[in-house]
């Protein structure tokens, strides 16, 4: 897929103090979730609150050519009727999802436990993402995984297994995505099927599989770790779905509202789950005022109004385990540190450099071509700030990454200069109405 042939820069100035209120779009992981479980239950599936950005779309279109129905009812309104676990049929055309790590790694799974023979292919950002991390524990389920010259690269083709084996599976990086492509699979195999995890990743797949009526077991393991076991088989029952907010979305609105002067900024039904909010932890021990307002429980997970100040921060350390609960975070969490007075040291990001761009290297670079002091020492990034608006007057690349592109704008909307971003269009993969809602608050983009 390569929607976007014609880059579209676009610069953020110093802006006043934003101020309103937003809702930010539905939470991407549990949209992919909710389409492709939907897709795996007998009957009805209602889904409100679908983020309707392109990598979700992309998802919804692959279970469609998988047999599923989908329907949009309204906005944000969806419904699936699934074929039932092990029911996926072989699809005429290659799926491709575009920009989308998590719908193609999540789909993969859910394929290799039906006898059917998938190929899938992504643009040019997913074809350069690591896919042997998922095929490894596929092919240990039975699974075939037909290579193409790119060794363990999309394009590629998948052989589900006919009779999936349930295994036990020690992941070898924190990553909800290979858990849940494993425990997709192991959705069609007999007996238990067990990943084990030495840091907790996000968990939308077992509480949304449990909502199915799946048997799920999730226990602590180790210091941080659990270890998932899931009972193969099962009937999912269909299940209405309401999407929360995305807290990784809310991340770009709640550090404009930090660093420009004077905002104040109450972001309503942003999901808090616990292995989501990293960022809000970290950047409150920087000394951020972000209030919790009306913190409750809706369509299984914890959701909160968040109130965010503009605030002055300080530098801190931020320690590798927590990187899990705030992996798509850290680029954002930079343009932070750079406003704030002292080192942040951001610890263990290995895993940055294999999403949607090196996001380790693109945000050092992004920094410096605006004059914020920082460096890479090994897995850690390092940014130096002395307490005043970033210089600015920098044009950052983006790589076809929506959260870079995102990301260098909150920079440009607090720096003295303005902020270029050589391509937004990637924004639309995950938060397609980014530009009008900063705008509404006061932001100042071009
Ligand atoms: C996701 C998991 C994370 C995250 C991605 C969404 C998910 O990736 O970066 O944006 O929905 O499971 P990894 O599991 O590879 O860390």
């Amino acid at each position: 897929m390569n929607a976007h042939s014609n880059p579209k820069p676009q610069q953020a100035r110093r802006s006043s103090a934003l101020k309103g209120r937003i809702r930010v779009p539905g939470d991407k992981s549990i949209s992919h979730r909710a389409l492709l479980f939907g897709a795996l239950a007998v009957g009805e599936t209602t889904v409100t609150g679908l983020l309707e950005g392109e990598d979700v779309i992309a998802t919804s279109k692959a279970v469609q050519a998988l047999g599923a129905t989908v329907v949009r009812k309204g906005e944000g309104d969806w419904s699936v009727r699934g074929v039932g676990v092990g029911g996926f049929l072989q699809p005429k055309n290659t799926l491709d999802f575009g920009n989308a790590g998590t719908g193609v790694r999540l789909t993969m799974g859910a394929v290799a436990g039906c006898p059917i023979r998938v190929a899938f292919d992504g643009d040019a950002s997913l074809r350069k993402r690591p896919m042997g991390r998922i095929l490894d524990p596929l092919k240990q389920m039975g699974a075939r995984a037909v290579e193409e010259a790119s060794g363990t690269r999309l394009p590629l083709v998948i052989e589900g297994a006919r009779d999936p084996i349930p295994i036990t599976y020690r992941t070898p990086v924190a990553s909800a995505q290979i858990k849940s492509a494993v425990l997709l699979a192991g959705l069609c195999a007999p007996g238990e099927t067990t990943v084990i995890e030495d840091e907790a990743s996000r968990d939308h797949t077992e509480r949304l599989l449990t909502h199915f009526g799946a048997e799920v077991v999730s226990l602590p393991e180790g210091q941080h770790g659990r270890r998932i076991t899931l009972i193969g088989q099962p009937e999912l029952r269909p299940a209405p779905i309401v999407v929360p907010g995305d807290p990784s979305s809310a991340a770009f609105p709640i550090v404009a509202a930090l660093l420009v002067p004077g905002s104040e900024v109450v972001l309503e039904g942003v999901m808090i789950n616990p292995l989501r909010i990293g960022l809000i932890t970290t950047l409150r021990e920087m000394g951020a005022d972000i209030e919790t307002l009306d913190s409750r429980y809706e369509g299984g997970e914890d959701i909160a109004d968040l109130r965010v100040r503009a605030s002055t921060l300080k530098g801190v350390d931020v320690p590798a385990e927590r990187a899990p609960s705030m992996i798509d975070e850290y680029l954002v969490l930079a343009v932070a540190a750079a406003f704030a007075t002292g080192e942040t040291r951001m610890r263990g990001l290995k895993e940055l450099r294999v999403k949607e761009s090196d996001r380790l290297a693109a945000t050092a670079d992004g920094l410096k071509a605006n004059g914020v002091d920082c460096e890479i020492d090994g897995d850690d990034l390092i940014v130096r700030g002395n307490g005043r608006a970033a210089p600015g007057g920098g044009t950052v690349a983006t790589h076809m990454d929506h959260r870079l592109a995102m990301s260098f704008l909150v920079l440009g909307l607090a720096s003295e200069k303005p902020v270029t971003v050589d391509d937004s269009t990637f924004i639309a993969t995950s938060f397609p109405a980014f530009t009008e809602l900063m705008r509404g608050l006061g932001a100042e983009l071009s």
